[in-house]
């Protein structure tokens, strides 16, 4: 059978984990043709006739049937999305920001499409938390989800409380494992959490949910006071992020760190790794946990993407925008 044709926006940290993981395996159904990347001066491992500078090259190839995404320029990002999904290529995106803000054009965009667009990649690194809850727990009966979902932040806290770091020196350390986004303020100020709620709250609830609706406070403002405290305690301090749905039909949603003890399902979960614990009617509560960041914990969610992408794969949606759910900004009120 003919190989699908992938081309592969941005070689960073991602995309080189992504790359790095289709050289180790084999008789794959998908081939890489071309990678576009932003800086020709840049030294890379790789001859230089697979990379191009110019995305239209790709954009306009009719030869190319699949575009895997992983570039740290949202509104780049976001153009190549519209562009790809416009002259049919399917979308493998890690951009969560750009798909947090722009999902409800997308998925409009999607329907009108012959090609679709997925995101394993864009929560939660290496845990199948999209897959799961689109094939699995389908449409059923969610009420809640908790967890944590920045790498980052809970490397960076974890370095803190157990090993006594500075908050500057886990913060670089975090940059130099290549866990922290580009701009970290997005990680410490809850912002990159946020975003990956929002993608959830659509898997998870068909919940249009946008980062303003999200009660945020970030981690960069805890204090030597609660650092020693939770020491004292044996607590843990984790950025933690809530979705629940509240007798009414409300919703309750934050983004902030909280202190946790030892009998909660999250307290085991440190490091870079993450945790979504999701709380349903019918299963009960079930915990989600893996690596939340890296190259190649990430660039895996990518490659497994390319695979079911290959089998035709593709999500649903139940809501596309706020106006098809009947919700207003009051309904996501913290006031409860
Ligand atoms: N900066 C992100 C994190 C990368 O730390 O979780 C993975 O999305």
């Amino acid at each position: 059978m003919k190989k699908k044709k992938v081309a592969l926006f941005g070689f960073g940290c991602v995309g080189q984990g992504l790359y790095d993981i289709i050289q180790q395996e084999n008789n794959l159904p998908f081939e890489i043709s071309k990678i576009c990347v932003k800086d020709p001066q840049k030294k890379r491992d790789l001859p230089n006739n697979i990379f191009t500078y110019n995305k239209h090259e790709i954009l306009d190839d009719q030869e190319i049937d699949i575009i895997a995404e992983a570039i740290s320029d949202d509104d780049e990002a976001l153009e190549i999305a519209r562009l790809g999904l416009r002259n049919g290529k399917n979308i493998i995106s890690a951009s969560k920001k750009m798909l947090a803000e722009n999902l409800t054009e997308l998925i409009e965009l999607e329907k009108n499409s012959q090609g679709s667009i997925i995101y394993e990649a864009s929560v939660c690194g290496s845990i199948p938390i999209l897959r799961t809850l689109q094939d699995y727990y389908k449409n059923s009966s969610i009420y809640g989800l908790f967890g944590i979902l920045n790498g980052s932040s809970n490397y960076i806290l974890s370095k803190i409380t157990g090993e006594g770091l500075t908050y500057q020196v886990a913060l670089k350390q975090a940059q130099e494992l290549g866990f922290a986004e580009i701009d970290p303020s997005l990680d410490v100020g809850g912002f990159d959490a946020s975003n990956k709620l929002c993608i959830l709250a659509r898997h998870g609830f068909q919940l249009p949910l946008g980062t303003s609706d999200i009660f945020q406070f970030g981690i960069q403002r805890i204090s030597e006071h609660e650092i020693s405290y939770a020491v004292k305690k044996d607590y843990k301090i984790k950025q933690v992020a809530l979705l629940r749905k509240t007798t009414g039909g409300r919703y309750l949603t934050m983004v902030m760190p909280a202190y946790i003890q030892e009998d909660s399902p999250l307290y085991q979960i440190d490091n870079e790794y993450n945790g979504v614990l999701l709380q349903s009617n019918f299963m009960g509560e079930q915990l989600f946990t893996g690596k939340g960041a890296g190259g190649h914990p990430t660039g895996w969610a990518m490659f497994s993407d390319l695979l079911a992408m290959t089998n035709g794969y593709h999500y649903s949606y139940n809501a596309g925008s706020r106006d098809d759910t009947g919700l207003s900004d009051e309904d996501f009120s913290l006031n409860i």
